[in-house]
């Protein structure tokens, strides 16, 4: 599994955005330490605080598969072509559960372009318990 792979699963996944209220469509793929891809898009919901970002519904299906360690995950966001969508506060947390500063976020731009964090990056000194998993 390439980062080209990823990344066109998190485009390909965008089109399933559930989007109405913002109309900007989300697609995320995660790589897990096993080599499979778990994918999810945002779902938003008439009462807004309800709906969920793309990152969490791939986080939630790499739980429901039994994985529970993030090697990279892709962002792809945007409302007609993509424009750069680093993960929202809440989900850099939720993705730090299941990753280690070294684990890689590609954040996709248009014209196929992408840059790539660490996660240590983005949520530098970021608080973390050690669960036992
Ligand atoms: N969104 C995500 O899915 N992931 C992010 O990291 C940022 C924002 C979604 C939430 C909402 O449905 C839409 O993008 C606009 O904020």
């Amino acid at each position: 599994m390439d980062d080209q792979e990823l990344i066109d699963q998190a485009i390909a996944v965008r089109d399933q955005a559930y989007c109405v209220y913002s109309g900007f469509r989300v697609g995320a793929a995660l790589l897990d330490d096993e080599g499979n891809v778990h994918v999810g898009c945002n779902v938003e919901n008439a009462s807004y605080p309800q709906g969920s970002c793309a990152e969490t519904g791939a986080i939630a299906a790499m739980v429901a598969a039994g994985s529970r360690k993030i090697v990279a995950i892709a962002v792809a966001g945007g409302s007609e072509k993509l424009t750069s969508c680093t993960p929202c506060g809440g989900c850099r947390q939720r993705i730090r559960e299941f990753a280690e500063d070294d684990a890689r976020i590609i954040v996709i731009d248009d014209d196929d372009d992408w840059r790539t964090y660490t996660m240590g990056e983005l949520l530098p000194s970021s608080f973390h318990l050690d669960a036992d998993f």
